[in-house]
């Protein structure tokens, strides 16, 4: 006998097993398809020409996905690419199998390929999702798109705006992408920063908004390489998670925030700008500010301003690491234009700096230029890792670690916030620390983009 879809769900419930389902077993039965795309849009003002990008679903920034903590998501990646291509779910704690790195987790999925992405979502908070192969091209043609866990109960805001933060390099004439991605200039600098800043696609966008209105912003930096340093104005507000994970206590935002490329900061804001004017996330600029998003201010949602926000719930596995006994490492940073960096390694031999330079290889992580067999380090299942980050560069980088949250090692011991992504200034030591508690292997790399490809990427097995 073949038992049909709802036998089975009868079965189940008759035998007393559903309560005991994760709540999106069934919701994800269908498997929805989500495509990498060619496609025109309006990106740059109307008076512009289109531009092509690449999509996800064929629009910018890709699909909103949103699913519950603790729930199964799953999504049939179909590539419409002209170029192979995988997905990684940038900051889901992920079982590796999933995390879509390709050539270390799995094979890049061919032009007309799929591959079936499903993995549950232990951790609510503001999430990403991104291509893995060739990123520094397919991420700026456009291949990003947000991933929010929600959390069991909702916090007590009036509504949510989900802000990904972009930019992008085109050429004003044809309104085209320029695609001098591997470009040595941009690899060997900040990596590749556009001329044009969008959020959510659009270089104005406006949002109207109520006085004493209270709004979550999840922000998002999706760039290749590009730091925003923000501010809030006509907006009182809390950072009450970075990089997915909740705060302790939410911190108010009292100076300028900083969100370095795939790092995600959740604001909780107060409008207090009157009605008829605006309240703006600022982009404050070396030379001057301009406004990120324009929030318009039209009627009243309170007649008073609200207490301060309490703390989002906890995430599980927060604890934070036990650091006696811990495993040291060191991953020293060098290379890049204005370094000190005369050779490294690469294809298992010295090189002098012009030869790396040649091959396309402006940086080293310990002296070796190009992602190796072996990894970084080996580590167990239940270690405690103490990191420490030497940035050897003048440049800053923004380390990201795949699988597992760290938490920043002060100087004086104490231990910040879980993050998925630290922006190492240049010339700076930094420390993290975290528990080994993920099995798979891990890539670690710097995530201004062309940096992880002429240098910046290893990797860390877990066993
Ligand atoms: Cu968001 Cu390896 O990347
Ligand atoms: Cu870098």
């Amino acid at each position: 006998m073949i038992a049909t879809r709802r036998d089975a769900l009868k079965l189940a419930g008759l035998a007393g097993l559903g309560a005991g389902l994760p709540r999106g077993l069934f919701a994800a039965e269908e498997k929805p398809e989500l495509a990498a795309q060619v496609a025109r849009l309006q990106l740059l003002p109307e008076s512009y020409p289109q531009t092509e990008v690449w999509g996800y679903g064929g629009t910018i920034p890709g699909r909103e996905i949103r699913v519950g903590q603790g729930q199964r998501l799953r999504r049939r990646f179909v590539n419409d690419l002209p170029q192979a291509s995988s997905i990684h779910w940038h900051g889901i704690r992920i079982d590796n199998a999933m995390d879509g790195v390709s050539g270390l987790t799995q094979d890049a999925v061919a032009p007309g390929g799929t591959f079936d992405y499903d993995f549950v979502t232990p951790d609510a908070g503001t999430y990403w999702y991104h291509a893995h192969n060739r990123s520094w091209e397919q991420v700026a043609r456009g291949l990003h798109g947000p991933l929010i866990v929600d959390e069991a109960e909702a916090p007590d805001v009036d509504r949510e705006e989900v802000l990904v933060l972009d930019d992008w390099l085109l050429n004003p004439e044809t309104g085209q992408i320029d695609d001098s991605f591997g470009h040595p200039m941009m690899m060997s600098h900040g990596g590749r920063t556009g001329n044009y800043v969008t959020t959510n696609g659009r270089y104005n966008l406006s949002l109207p908004v109520r006085r004493h209105e209270r709004l979550r912003l999840r922000l998002i930096n999706a760039s290749n390489a590009r730091i925003f340093p923000l501010k809030l104005s006509g907006l009182e507000g809390w950072i009450v998670a970075l990089d997915g994970m909740p705060l302790a206590t939410p911190a108010p935002v009292e100076h300028v925030l900083v969100l370095g490329p795939a790092q995600r900061t959740d604001l909780i804001v107060d409008v207090l700008a009157e009605e008829g004017e605006t309240a703006d996330l600022v982009h404050v600029g070396d030379a001057e500010n301009f406004s990120q998003v324009v929030f318009t201010v039209s009627g009243t949602a309170s007649q008073t301003r609200r207490a301060a926000p309490v703390a989002l719930p906890p995430n599980p596995k927060m604890d934070l690491p036990d650091l006696a006994g811990a495993t040291p490492l060191r991953l020293v940073m060098s290379g890049g234009a204005m370094g000190r960096m005369d050779s490294a390694i690469l294809n298992g031999e010295r090189m002098a700096f012009r030869e790396l330079a040649a091959a396309g290889r402006f940086w080293a992580f310990n002296g070796v230029a190009e992602m190796t067999d072996t990894p970084l380090a080996d580590l167990g299942l239940g270690e405690t890792v103490l990191l420490e980050i030497v940035n050897d560069t003048v440049f800053p980088h923004a380390m990201h670690l795949h699988g597992m949250h760290f938490r920043e090692v002060s100087e004086d011991g104490a231990l910040g916030p879980l993050r998925d992504t630290i922006l190492v200034g240049g010339r700076e030591t930094r420390e993290i620390a975290f528990t080994v508690d993920n099995p798979g292997d891990w890539l670690f790399h710097c995530h201004m983009l062309g940096h992880a490809a002429s240098g910046m990427t290893t990797w860390v097995r877990v066993t």
